[in-house]
């Protein structure tokens, strides 16, 4: 295969560039190791930013968002003092999220693109890449039935994921957090117990529900990093839940069957390079991010539009500086949504059970956390924060 830009993975990131691509009329083929059943299936985050909607909305990519879509623009915090709703759409700059479930949107974003003419080859994972210094990079992928195929490009768009080959590709200087946490994450076959995001604060640990769609509620329940999922049986989970979320004093959770059940390790990634000649990476293989804030989805839709933008200017203008731009400007961004991941990470979690500063850590989090209820600055620098970019 030879065409212009080969996208590897797809996920928001691959399918989003892949899309606005095709639109600008730059050819461009789609390698994902997964089948389209596995992708379109994988349940994963569902908070879009107005920036991220603004993205699907500019390029004809919001038709299910527009029509399934639901806004939000309250999250409310529950604390053993008590709890508040943050009101965070009438904050800051006062703009609401849409909760858009992240399948839902891989699936419209493939009909889409396979719509206009595009290619995803599915069950077909790049193993090698090369010759990136050259006007001719390639890819060496294994299809299914175990043949390879050689995909020429003039660029690589490097969207797999922070396990993906593109990653390992760049050589970059990677700043690596491991934060200590990891989440259990529940998909929960049941109407949400509150129309709202809830963040319970606990000293047991964080646990967290987040509206899916009406009858479908992700819960989340900090766990210990040694657990399995086989340690948290239905009545453990719900019996956390019911705890951390103070069901007794803000009313009962909407239980139901669990049907899906999986960990979740706190982890970042920031790298110092997003490019290596023709290979540019965006999404998840540019940055990985702990989900505390939501933003790997919002992440990788931005940066795909930045990446568009940069790969058409250099294939159709012959314009090579937007390639540097890109980075220059995805940089900034990355870096303020890993910042405020981490002020989110530091405002749910208790403090590790080894912390030798444990007690003024607890402080500080009360203190943080009253903010949030009496200071109007904070309400607004945690607005702008948790739906911007
Ligand atoms: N060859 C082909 N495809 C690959 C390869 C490979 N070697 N390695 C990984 N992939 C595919 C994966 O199967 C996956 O479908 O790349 C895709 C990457 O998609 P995502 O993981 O969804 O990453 P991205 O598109 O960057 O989206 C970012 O959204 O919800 C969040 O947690 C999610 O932060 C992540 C995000």
């Amino acid at each position: 295969i030879d065409t212009e830009v080969v996208v590897l993975g797809a996920g928001p990131a691959g399918l989003v560039l892949a899309n606005l691509l095709g639109a600008a009329g730059i050819g461009c083929v789609v390698l994902e190791r997964q089948s389209r059943r596995w992708v379109e299936n994988r349940s994963r985050a569902g908070f879009l930013a107005p920036d991220a909607v603004a993205v699907l909305r500019t390029h004809g990519l919001a038709a299910g968002l527009d029509s399934r879509g639901h806004d939000h623009d309250v999250c409310e915090f529950r604390g053993v003092d008590g709890g508040f709703e943050l009101c965070y759409g009438k904050r800051g700059s006062g703009r609401p999220h849409t909760v858009h479930p992240q399948q839902e949107l891989v699936t419209d974003l493939i009909a889409e693109f396979l719509r206009g003419g595009g290619a995803v080859h599915f069950e077909t994972t790049a193993e090698f890449i090369g010759d990136l210094d050259t006007e001719r990079p390639w890819v060496m992928a294994r299809t299914a039935d175990g043949r390879v195929r050689r995909v020429t490009g003039r660029y690589l768009a490097g969207c797999d994921g922070g396990r993906g080959v593109s990653a390992a590709a760049v050589p970059a200087r990677t700043a690596v957090r491991d934060h200590g946490i990891t989440w259990l994450a529940l998909l929960v076959q049941a109407p949400p117990s509150s129309p709202n995001v809830l963040y319970g604060v606990h000293p047991d640990g964080f646990a967290g529900q987040m509206p899916r769609t009406p009858d479908i509620t992700r819960y989340y329940l900090q766990c210990d990093p040694s657990d399995t999922v086989e340690d948290w049986d239905d009545a453990r989970v719900w019996a956390a839940l019911r705890r951390r979320l103070h069901a007794d004093r803000h009313g009962p959770l909407v239980e139901g069957p669990i049907v899906e059940r999986g960990l979740v390790r706190l982890r970042s990634e920031i790298r110092d390079r997003l490019r290596h000649g023709r290979l540019l990476l965006a999404g998840d293989a540019a940055t990985a991010i702990s989900p505390s804030a939501a933003k790997g989805a919002n992440l990788a839709i931005l940066g795909a539009e930045l990446l568009a933008h940069a790969l058409s200017d250099a294939l159709r203008g012959g314009d090579l500086s937007g390639l540097g731009q890109y980075c220059a400007d995805y940089t900034p961004m990355i870096e303020r949504a890993q910042e405020f991941s981490h002020w989110m990470i530091d405002l749910l979690h208790p403090p590790a059970a080894d912390d030798p500063h444990a007690d003024y850590h607890r402080v500080l989090r009360r203190a943080r956390l009253r903010d949030l209820v009496v200071s109007r600055a904070h309400q607004d620098f945690f607005s702008d924060n948790y739906v911007g970019l």
